[in-house]
């Protein structure tokens, strides 16, 4: 029995999913518009959401979605520069945010070139705390955030075995990732859980294994992903929902 906040949705491809995606943030943005008149909106990187973000910048999308009263956010950032190719604001800015028509300063990155990067962490907190005119202590309540999973099993920089995973205070963490010998900048759970939809987008059969020990509740960070007053979608292919086809 699927959890009542839990929707595992399966499509037949990668285009398919991505349509769907589509739409579902179209409607997102438009009803939080309506209701506070802005839409916050994070987006998660790698390369699955690519084909969504070149699609949110054509018709209709582009013409439809409230740019002009949407805040984007990131749920991760590599410690890289922004023009670096494995930078998530780079690839968001390329196939996304210099398409529509976004103000500038409603574009909040996360500075993963920083020297210091536990104040850049805080800053990027700053900035929250800002948009959603919240105090010390008080848990943003994004519209939307959009998630990626690694074959890890792993969601933004919430790495299996790492600190970030532990964290219940800070809105925003500096994580050590000794398994890809890096550090990341990444939204905390406590974030993603207050949010009012999550939006994981899995394709692949590469993933299918993972994905159904995720979602059968498997010890992974991605399974923890579960907002508490929110809606959460799985947004999946065939391809990766295969293992369980075979009553994995
Ligand atoms: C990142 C992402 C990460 C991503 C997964 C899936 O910075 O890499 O935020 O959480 O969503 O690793 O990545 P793919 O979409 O490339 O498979």
């Amino acid at each position: 029995m699927e959890d009542r906040k839990r929707q595992v949705i399966v499509r037949a491809d990668p285009q398919a999913v991505t349509e769907e995606a589509a739409q579902r943030v179209l409607a997102i943005a438009q009803q939080a518009v309506a209701a506070r008149g802005q839409f916050t909106f994070a987006l998660s990187g790698g390369s699955t959401p690519k084909a969504l973000f070149q699609h949110l910048a054509q018709a209709p999308y582009l013409d439809t979605i409230p740019w002009a009263h949407t805040h984007i956010f990131f749920g991760d950032e590599r410690t890289v520069p922004p023009n670096h190719p494995d930078s998530n604001y780079r690839l968001a800015y390329e196939t996304l945010l210099k398409h529509v028509p976004l103000a500038g300063k409603n574009v909040h990155r996360m500075a993963g070139e920083a020297n210091d990067l536990p104040a850049a962490a805080e800053a990027y907190a700053a900035q929250i705390r800002q948009v959603f005119g919240l105090s010390e202590g008080a848990w943003p309540r994004f519209d939307l955030i959009l998630l990626g999973m690694g074959d890890d099993g792993h969601t933004a920089s919430l790495f299996p075995g790492t600190q970030a995973l532990r964290e219940q205070r800070a809105l925003v963490v500096v994580n050590d990732v000794p398994q890809l010998k890096t550090r990341r900048i990444s939204l905390t759970f406590p974030v993603l859980n207050h949010a009012a939809n999550v939006l994981f987008l899995v394709t692949g059969q590469a993933k299918a294994a993972r994905l159904a020990e995720v979602l059968s509740g498997g010890d992974y960070p991605s399974a923890q992903v579960q907002p508490v007053d929110g809606e959460l979608v799985w947004l999946v292919d065939k391809a990766a929902r295969e293992k369980m086809a075979r009553g994995g």
